[in-house]
């Protein structure tokens, strides 16, 4: 129990219960999963009506939405929380993203208020985000882009180290700099401190660090979630797959061994382009994230607020960067219903820079360099901007092979055409 600067350890949970305030509102911070139900099995016998329990972890939003069903039905309230900002954010503020009934908000809303980060003006970083799940699935999109934000730096340290050759001192030096103009963001700020970190043995501390990635999920639920809705989001599933496969430690060591890469000269990309390179994979990320996000709105039936979700992301939160400012500002404007990448902050900026992701791109494939992250942004931007693509052969091929029928303009008829075997 928290009481104005004071904290109580309790170790009877029934005692715990008996000395809060009605209504009683507890904050669970455990592990998703099992924990969250076997907590909430022992929790709600000993609460009454009008009680507020509140899951801070990272759990997944469907069962979110299922716990709030069953608590509502036993007049508690339940509301799933994205907590995001580490142990940083745990002890200065966090971002967070409250979902559930609005009367549970507006109960919990002045103690949220109070422990969360700032925005750029000062405001709160939290906003009731929505019903049910949606608090926990805006926290799984944000750590959905917080993937790909960490792929795309770490492959454009890859490009520096082993294609330009440079060292870990400059590589920070070169991110240092990058961090005072629009790629400002507390990854990129953290990834100069971590380049220039040195141990006791005055080894700097990465490069003793094994190259094998883990994750704890949320990133593969976004993969996941953007394959059961339909949407395009290359990005998400690069970034978990770049984790996946570099998980694959021992059998990259054996293979490495037959498939020797024999790249000895540094590749010529400028340091330009790289930074170009960077900033419109991450406009094109945010793009594929929030338009998970639109479409979720649809098929949960929640109403996001886009706007107010990039402003509170833009304190506390591990995603938290000067551009989200710039996309906070970009929903003021009707265009961006369309795409993030027709606002005006974002527009020239990608049609100037887009040539030098591709060229990156290329030269870093030239060079064997896998960059995955750098490819989903390509790879999304070419698909998503060509007004004509090769399905049509996709459509002739199921049509041959199994009559699946086929359309010969948008929202036109489905016919099927007497292919000759
Ligand atoms: C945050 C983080 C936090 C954590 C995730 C990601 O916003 O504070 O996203 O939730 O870092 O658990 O973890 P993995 O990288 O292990 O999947």
């Amino acid at each position: 129990m928290y009481t104005g600067g004071k904290m109580i350890p309790f170790f009877d949970l029934k005692e715990f219960i008996e000395s809060l305030e009605k209504p009683r509102k507890i904050l669970l911070m455990v592990k998703a999963g099992e924990a969250v139900d076997t907590l909430l099995s022992q929790l709600t016998p000993l609460l009454t009506k009008g009680d507020i329990i509140i899951d801070g972890g990272n759990s997944f939003f469907k069962d979110t939405i299922r716990r709030e069903q069953q608590l509502k039905e036993q007049g508690l309230f339940f509301v799933g929380m994205g907590v995001s900002g580490g142990e940083e954010g745990a002890r200065r503020g966090p971002s967070l993203m409250p979902g559930g009934s609005k009367q549970a908000w507006e109960s919990l809303k002045p103690i949220l208020k109070s422990i969360s980060a700032r925005d750029f003006h000062q405001g709160d970083c939290v906003i009731h985000i929505g019903e049910n799940g949606s608090g926990h699935y805006v926290k799984m999109i944000h750590n959905g882009i917080e993937y790909i934000d960490m792929q795309l730096i770490a492959e454009t340290y890859w490009i520096m180290k082993e294609g330009l050759r440079m060292s870990n001192e400059t590589i920070a030096e070169t991110f240092k700099q990058w961090n005072e103009g629009r790629l400002n963001s507390f990854l990129i700020e953290i990834t100069t401190k971590i380049l220039q970190t040195k141990n006791k043995y005055g080894e700097y501390v990465l490069d003793t660090i094994l190259d094998s990635a883990g994750s704890k999920g949320t990133g593969k639920w976004t993969s996941e979630e953007a394959l059961e809705l339909g949407t395009p989001s290359f990005g998400f599933m690069a970034a978990v797959l770049a984790r996946y496969a570099s998980a694959h430690k021992k059998k990259r060591v054996l293979l490495s061994k037959t498939f020797e890469k024999k790249i000895t000269e540094k590749t010529n990309i400028s340091l330009v382009q790289l930074e170009e390179a960077l900033y419109v994979s991450k406009i094109l990320a945010y793009t594929q994230g929030y338009e998970l996000l639109v479409e979720a709105a649809k098929t949960y039936d929640w109403k996001l607020d886009l706007k107010e979700i990039s402003r509170i992301w833009e304190g506390g939160c591990i995603i938290r960067a000067h551009f989200l400012e710039e996309l906070e500002n970009a929903f003021l404007e009707e265009n961006t219903k369309t795409s993030i990448i027709l606002a005006s902050a974002f527009k020239q900026t990608i049609l100037s820079g887009i040539d030098s992701l591709r060229y990156v791109a290329q030269k870093s494939i030239a060079c064997a360099l896998p960059i995955p992250a750098f490819l989903s942004g390509i790879t999304y931007y070419d698909n998503i901007t060509n007004e004509k693509v090769s399905a049509n052969m996709i459509q002739a091929q199921r049509d041959f092979f199994g009559a699946h029928t086929f359309q010969k303009e948008i929202d036109g008829e489905y016919t099927h055409h007497q292919w000759e075997v």
